[in-house]
């Protein structure tokens, strides 16, 4: 990219966070996503944090005034109505003061807030808006683990796929199969009037999201019982991996200012759940893989979350292997990291989670790379990452054999990884 082009990119991305700025939270896109999505604010803030370090603390308060009592913390945030989004407030049904979702979504707001902190130029800002974010963002790690983990076994378990981030990935395949798609509410889905359906989940995927979703709101949305009454019980390692990220960085800030007791307790979830991630390993696959905790066996699924388990200290033998692994798909596809392993049969390099490349996961891939000292692997998705916006723009996610841009156009949290990317 030549130096006129990437000054225009910086300020192509800082327009669309602008252009997507609600004030106090963003829009992941307009038309497809009109709400607040909780990981993409997080990584958002990261963004914005380059021109209005204000606005980007701002970002992660609003969604945290949204925490519920029990301490999670909902994957959407229904701000202001609008219809252009399925399943709308109507169909959760959660009883909030505002309505959200009521289920999660990835914990990166306790990384997002250590590094809003070491790079923030207003230093005693940044210290009080930490100071009252920490507890709140510690409430949340505990709930994941009582809520998510009832038999202590240091990995927290998702019970619906929209929580993982990667809603449509193969690693639900055969645990899907459990869930039923009987007396669902007759419903007409959005998503598919503002993007190629295509490129989207299946109908029959989305049935089983909703008789999910219809299940717990049966159950009044009691984040005590929804594990065990839940056909799906998936453990993700890249959730578990940001999870882990999220509480050794939290621990870290919180010592350094003074919160011992935080910093304590986030210190062993992160140092138990590192541990227990060995469970995930697979020689076979050179990766981590999920683990279906009601039947007890390890999807065999090649997804990138086994490869973005190296955004958690994990041990160097285990990166070695997954930086040996992205080497080998580097030569099955042009663009690092497919969301699937290109060899496998099943993947689709432009149906969302089932194949094409996001850049919000290759940033974390990158990031734990870098500080494992894997510097030429984390060049190397940094430059296939840049690569595709200059081609195709700042979209949803992209194919990793052809580049093509697919899904949201002018797309937050893909503006807000290329102002990282940018920023040395
Ligand atoms: C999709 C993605 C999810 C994201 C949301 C808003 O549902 O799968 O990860 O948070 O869109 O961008």
């Amino acid at each position: 990219m030549s130096a006129t082009n990437t000054s225009e990119i910086h300020q192509n991305a800082i327009s669309i966070l602008r252009l997507n700025d609600k004030g106090t939270y963003t829009v992941p896109t307009h038309g497809l996503y009109p709400f607040q999505w909780n990981w993409d604010s997080c990584l958002t803030a990261l963004g914005q944090s380059h021109f209005d370090e204000n606005r980007a603390w701002r970002e992660i308060e609003t969604l945290f005034e949204h925490q519920w009592p029990d301490g999670m913390v909902p994957h959407i945030i229904f701000h202001e109505l609008d219809d252009g989004y399925f399943p709308g407030p109507d169909v959760w049904q959660t009883d909030r003061p505002v309505a959200t979702s009521g289920i999660t979504q990835p914990p990166v707001a306790g990384f997002a807030v250590k590094r809003l902190y070491e790079r923030a130029s207003d230093r005693e800002a940044a210290r009080t808006r930490a100071l009252a974010l920490l507890p709140a963002i510690d409430r949340w790690h505990q709930w994941f683990f009582e809520c998510r983990d009832p038999a202590d076994e240091g990995l927290v378990a998702l019970i619906h796929p929209w929580e993982s981030g990667r809603d449509n990935s193969i690693d639900w395949d055969a645990p899907f199969q459990r869930v039923p798609t009987d007396g669902i509410q007759p419903y007409h889905r959005r998503d598919t009037d503002h993007a190629d359906p295509a490129h989207r989940p299946t109908k029959e995927q989305y049935d089983r999201y909703l008789w999910l979703l219809q299940h717990f709101r049966g159950l009044q949305w009691n984040n005590h019982a929804l594990h065990d009454e839940s056909p799906f019980q998936v453990v993700d390692p890249g959730f578990n991996a940001i999870l882990a990220r999220s509480c050794h960085d939290v621990a870290t800030l919180a010592r350094e200012l003074g919160l011992v007791e935080i910093a304590d307790k986030n210190q062993a979830r992160a140092e138990a759940t590192v541990a227990a991630l060995e469970n995930l390993w697979s020689d076979d696959y050179s990766q981590y893989l999920c683990y279906d905790r009601i039947a007890g066996v390890h999807q065999q699924s090649a997804s990138v979350a086994g490869l973005l388990a190296v955004f958690a200290p994990i041990p160097t033998a285990r990166i070695d292997s997954i930086v040996a692994k992205l080497n080998t798909m580097a030569e099955n596809s042009r663009f690092l990291v497919a969301s699937h392993d290109p060899l496998d049969n099943r993947f689709d390099g432009k149906r969302y989670w089932r194949g094409p490349v996001w850049l919000i996961v290759n940033y974390m891939i990158i990031d734990g790379l870098k500080v494992a000292g894997q510097l030429d692997m984390a060049k190397r998705i940094e430059t296939d990452s840049l690569k595709l916006i200059g081609e195709s723009g700042f979209a949803e996610y992209y194919d990793p054999k052809s580049g093509e841009g697919c899904g949201g156009e002018s797309f937050t949290w893909t503006a807000a990884m290329m102002l990282e990317f940018l920023k040395d």
